[in-house]
């Protein structure tokens, strides 16, 4: 049986391809179980992702006996999805290399030694793993957690990554109490528009910056309605005395960094005396420069955020409670964001939707 072969004739694809998914080639007994082709996103180096991501047929997977392969729903396209195209992620797997990182999909086969799935289940990679933008995933079973299939399929593909990290942010660095404030640049972020909200359902307010840009007022108008206290763009903030800005808002301890550049600074200026700024992001792509005067007269810490190093501490049991609470969340619809579900087949257009090249948009969401 010559399924790889063919497989390999057909697509014209380099043989170095396969060469990182050594059990495509080998086809040992007819009764082996092999999971479908997968049409999938891939890179054979790091670069620009729209010059360097194509999509192509990869041949049938041979199953071990833990093994699930799951046909994927849905899998959001993050910045960190494209950092790791890029090769500026410090952590990215080896190339040849699908892209995607989180997702949801359903039990389609599974290997004779699963026991806590059964097929059609909704399943999510968690913590979550490379290679969601493709059609079939075959993973180990522990690897997959089975969420509920009443949860909104768009929310169960890209719970992980964003909210988790709002959620972990919101608690690890300072205590907050009700009343209390926070304040965050890039608040139209996936990130952002959680804080704001898993905030707001503490009592804390907060404080949002976004960017000038076409849609800015109705961005302000979609924040206010997740329960945003404050929102400016950055062109609004340009006052001697930010804080003379605020009303019936308490100067913030904690602030979160999605930005960088002037972004941050503003966030520095509006953190009271002692406060903390978490850095998690890069958007800007530019860096953090903080005045020698926040250090003496407000003595404000500088920290950092890396979901990845939290969920390799020994969390992964946490996580999927955090997840499954979060997933309750978005169904009750007390956890909300926007997005764009794309067809697969888009991929390329929704890609240069998530680069910038097409102006602001939503997050963009594969559907499969
Ligand atoms: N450290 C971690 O563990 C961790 C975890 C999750 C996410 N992140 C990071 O968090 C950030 C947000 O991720 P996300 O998925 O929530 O974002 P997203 O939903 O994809 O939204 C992108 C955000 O970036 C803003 N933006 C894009 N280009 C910009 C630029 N040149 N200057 C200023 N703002 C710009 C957008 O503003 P507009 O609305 O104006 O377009 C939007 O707010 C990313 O940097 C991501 O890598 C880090």
């Amino acid at each position: 049986m010559a399924v790889t072969m063919n497989a390999l004739k057909l697509n014209g694809r380099p043989p170095s391809l396969l060469y990182h998914r050594p059990r495509l080639i080998i086809v040992r007994a007819f009764s082996a179980l092999l999971s479908p082709p997968s049409k999938a996103v891939v890179y054979d180096q790091q670069g620009p992702p729209d010059a360097v991501t194509r999509v192509v047929e990869l041949p049938p997977v041979e199953m071990k006996e833990n093994d699930v392969c799951v046909r994927m729903l849905a899998a959001p396209i993050n910045p960190s999805d494209i950092n790791r195209i890029e090769g500026v992620y410090p952590v990215r797997p080896p190339v040849p290399a699908v892209g995607g990182y989180e997702g949801v999909g359903e039990v389609y086969s599974l290997g004779s030694a699963v026991k806590d799935l059964s097929l059609g289940d909704w399943v999510i990679p968690s913590p979550p793993s490379s290679g969601t933008w493709q059609t079939y995933v075959v993973k180990e079973q522990s690897v997959w957690h089975k969420v509920n299939k009443d949860s909104p399929v768009e929310y169960a593909a890209t719970v992980t990554v964003n909210p988790l990290s709002a959620l972990r942010m919101l608690e690890d660095f300072t205590t907050l109490n009700s009343g209390d404030s926070i304040v965050q640049n890039g608040a139209t972020s996936i990130v952002g528009q959680c804080i704001i909200q898993l905030a707001k359902y503490r009592g804390i307010h907060s404080i949002n910056i976004i960017r000038d840009r076409a849609g800015s007022d109705e961005a302000k108008e979609m924040l206010k309605q997740l329960g945003a206290d404050e929102v400016f763009t950055e062109g609004q903030l340009e006052v001697k005395n930010v804080k003379g800005l605020l009303t019936n808002v308490p100067e913030p301890a904690l602030g979160f960094n999605c930005v960088g550049g002037n972004f941050a600074t503003l966030i520095l200026k509006f953190l009271r005396q002692g406060g903390t700024m978490v850095t998690y992001g890069g958007m800007s792509k530019k860096p953090v420069t903080v005045s020698a005067s926040s250090f003496i007269f407000k003595d404000l810490s500088l920290r950092g955020f890396w979901l990845q190093k939290w969920l390799t501490s020994d969390k992964a049991k946490e996580c999927r409670h955090m997840i499954d609470y979060l997933l309750r969340l978005a169904k009750e619809g007390k956890l909300k964001y926007e997005m764009e579900l794309v067809p697969f087949d888009n991929f390329h257009v929704a890609l240069d939707k998530a680069l910038g090249k097409l102006g602001s948009h939503p997050k963009q969401v594969l559907t499969f």
